[in-house]
């Protein structure tokens, strides 16, 4: 695997490029940034390469591949039916954290879309990814660059843990600002469904869309018999090695409940880890203390969301306790990617 780091040095760069759109060209894969979380890329349209990424990340063949663009001349051609709402919203948010659902267009094989008659697209504002769509001149089927189930990637080191001896290239810039996967909303029915909240939220859809919906499997109350539209959001998920619980309620409730469960365990002899805040930090007595973020600002939550349960992971905790977050903005999205890596364990106090 060549690893390699961006820069200043634009004449590099631009070589890393040209290495990087070789490998593309010829069928294999390179991981690279994005403003959500590193990908893991494969010519769209050959069938032969993206087979690889199932293989390279152990994904389940039925969960589709997200197809990344640099202009939005190629929606026509993936698509067969851009809505005016498909423009609307590219024009309004591309490029960015937003993927659209969208009837397929023949070319695109139906073996990076699970089998479904629709595709998912995006066109990402990382200047690394732009960049590497434009050099390569391909379409860039990538889902998040992690082993399938394990936390998404948002760091180099990441990548280099999960992919190193199993993929082509790994181009390093650790400029992922936002944290948490694009937001995924689906246009080939009548009214746009949410299928995965991120930083584009269903406020900001809705006031270019009128009515959206959101996908009712997303916050976990999924009842038997409801299965979620994303295909990838049925499984479990961004989930660290550790046992993950999230405490919710009045913080100061939270604070003691994660206190009083910590010295339960640790009495047990196991490590435990407490996914703190800027705001709670001091008040925790034991255990492995790691600050996600600050409560009034829960952007910073979403950006360091998942380094910090790699980290958990790294230094072996049995168990992690969570402060709970709220559901407003990018609120959701965190919620929502804490509640599948707990495997919906939540205790309300
Ligand atoms: O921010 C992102 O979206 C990142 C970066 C790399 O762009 N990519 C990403 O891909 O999160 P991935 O594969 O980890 O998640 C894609 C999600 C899965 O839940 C999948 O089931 C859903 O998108 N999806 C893809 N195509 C779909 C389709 N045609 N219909 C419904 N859901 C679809
Ligand atoms: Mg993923």
């Amino acid at each position: 695997t060549i690893i390699a780091q961006i820069t200043e040095n634009e004449e590099q760069n631009q070589k890393i490029y040209e290495q990087a759109s070789d490998i593309l060209k010829r069928g294999g894969l390179v991981a690279f940034p994005t403003e959500t979380v590193y990908g893991l890329g494969a010519d769209a349209l050959d069938e032969e390469a993206s087979a690889k990424i199932y293989a390279a990340k152990g994904r389940p063949s039925d969960n589709p591949l997200i197809v990344h663009i640099a202009d939005t001349k190629a929606l026509e051609e993936l698509s067969c039916d851009v809505t005016a709402q498909a423009k609307l919203l590219a024009e309004k948010f591309w490029p960015g954290p937003l993927t659209m659902i969208l009837k397929k267009s023949d070319c695109v094989p139906k073996s990076i879309t699970g089998g479904l008659g629709t595709v998912a697209i995006r066109m990402p504002s990382h200047p690394v990814a732009a960049q590497l769509i434009r050099t390569s001149g391909v379409y860039i089927a990538a889902p998040s660059a992690n082993i399938s189930g394990k936390p998404s990637p948002t760091r180099g080191e990441h990548v280099i843990h999960d992919m190193k001896g199993r993929i082509d290239m790994i181009i390093v810039d650790d400029t992922v600002d936002i944290g948490v996967e694009s937001t995924i909303v689906d246009l080939s029915e009548d009214v746009p469904t949410i299928l995965r909240p991120g930083y584009i939220t269903k406020e900001m859809l809705s006031e270019v869309l009128g009515e959206v919906r959101i996908d009712p499997a997303i916050m976990g109350s999924v009842k038997p018999g409801v299965v979620p539209k994303a295909p990838g959001m049925k499984y479990k998920h961004y989930a660290p090695d550790a046992d993950l619980a999230i405490v919710e309620g009045d913080i100061d409730k939270v604070v003691d409940k994660i206190n009083a469960l910590t010295k339960e365990k640790e009495a047990l002899g196991y490590r435990v880890g407490i996914m703190a805040t800027q705001e709670t930090k001091d008040r925790y007595e034991s255990g492995v203390i790691k600050v996600v973020g600050s409560r009034k600002d829960e952007a910073t939550v979403a950006h360091n969301l998942y380094a910090a349960l790699r980290e958990f992971d790294k230094q072996q905790v049995a168990y992690i306790y969570s402060e709970g977050f709220s559901e407003n903005q990018v609120g959701q999205a965190v919620m929502n990617r804490l509640i599948k890596a707990a495997g919906h364990t939540i205790i309300n106090v």
